[in-house]
């Protein structure tokens, strides 16, 4: 370790995924060792660590990791200490933003690439809150389909963290948003956030969902379809896509999508992609580019971020279960 402050102790407090399983695998621990960061890494210790779905995955195994691990891809904090090597101007002491992982403690040691200080006009909470979610649908709309004025946009799950971010970010730039969600509380909020019509896909049959988003269009379909439900949805993203449109999956809350004939693509034409954030930005200067265009459109107030609960660490069990069960909408956070 090249620099530190003063003080980093040598344990620490967490939350340990013990093994594959439900959220009861995860455990509060309070001796946990405090990571060291290696070459090119940073010591955070943090104030809020982010929950994203993903960390579901690799609590049930559908995304394979050795066990025992601390889940968490984000978090805001505080720099204490810098590792060798490249470490792009960070100072200690400087209060940040990154993605990584290791997120659910007191201490994370993370790439210095991901890590971005947290400009002044952005209150507490609302950096974490902002940062993977909002980046996974601003280099959605901008690179897996860049999207366009007055065109149809299909977003499943939009009142989840990443369906509010696209319904925003979707409606800022001139696109129309269909929306889907499974409660009128979350129809209404997708709404708020610019969702021009939402369908509930849990009182709607597939027929009809279909029938209404081909009615809305004009007999055309959407020029886009952006899909983190995944199984329950992708046969019907298919059909509701245009000729020459593009289905965007990126992710599984309701399972995996099984194996599946591309030639199914042929008769419309259809682009299909499988993107996740960390190929969008895998350099500094992609990670710092879109970062600054995130932070501008908060700071414009052009987006409003929706934190759905602050927990507090020791109830992570808790936290998996309200995300599984399809209680929340936008972000769910944890005070560490
Ligand atoms: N590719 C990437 O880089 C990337 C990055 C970030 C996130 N993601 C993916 O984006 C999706 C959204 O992530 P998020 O963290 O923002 O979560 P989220 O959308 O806040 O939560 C998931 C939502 O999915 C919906 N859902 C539909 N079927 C479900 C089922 N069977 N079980 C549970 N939920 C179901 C629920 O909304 P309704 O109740 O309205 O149906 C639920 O609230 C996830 O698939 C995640 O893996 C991908």
């Amino acid at each position: 370790m090249s620099t530190t402050t003063s003080s980093i102790p040598s344990t620490m407090r967490g939350v340990l995924c013990t093994a594959i399983g439900d959220p009861s695998v995860l455990s509060y621990r309070t001796d946990l060792p405090v990571p060291q960061p290696t070459t090119g890494q940073i010591l955070i210790r943090n104030s809020y660590a982010g929950v994203n779905y993903i960390d579901t995955y690799f609590r049930s195994g559908i995304y394979p990791s050795p066990k025992p691990e601390i889940l968490g891809r984000d978090g805001e904090g505080v720099i204490v200490a810098l590792g060798e090597g490249e470490t792009y101007g960070l100072k200690l002491g400087q209060r940040v933003v990154w993605m990584g992982s290791g997120g659910y403690a007191e201490y994370s040691a993370v790439p210095a690439l991901h890590v971005a200080p947290i400009p002044d006009g952005i209150p507490e909470t609302i950096a974490v809150a902002s940062l993977l979610q909002g980046l996974t649908a601003l280099t959605m709309i901008r690179e897996s389909h860049h999207t366009k004025a007055g065109e149809w946009c299909l977003v499943h799950a939009a009142a989840g963290g990443v369906g509010l971010w696209l319904c925003q970010l979707l409606k800022a730039l001139g696109a129309r948003v269909i929306g889907t969600a499974s409660t009128p509380e979350k129809i209404a909020q997708a709404h708020g956030a610019g969702a021009e019509k939402m369908i509930n896909y849990s009182t709607t049959t597939s027929a009809d969902l279909v029938a209404q988003i081909m009615e809305l269009t004009g007999g055309q379909g959407v020029a886009a379809v952006f899909d983190g439900v995944g199984k329950d949805t992708f046969d019907d993203d298919l059909k509701v896509v245009k000729r020459k449109g593009t289905v965007v999956s990126f992710g599984n809350a309701s399972g995996v999508v099984p194996p599946f004939a591309i030639s199914k693509l042929a008769p419309k034409c259809i682009k299909l992609l499988r993107p996740q954030v960390f190929g969008y930005i895998a350099t500094r200067q992609e990670f710092t580019t879109y970062t600054a265009e995130l932070f501008r459109f908060i700071m414009e107030n052009k987006i409003e971020v929706k934190v759905h609960k602050v927990y507090d660490l020791q109830d992570a069990q808790l936290v998996h279960e309200d995300l599984e069960g399809r209680k929340t909408m936008g972000k769910l956070l944890m005070r560490v």
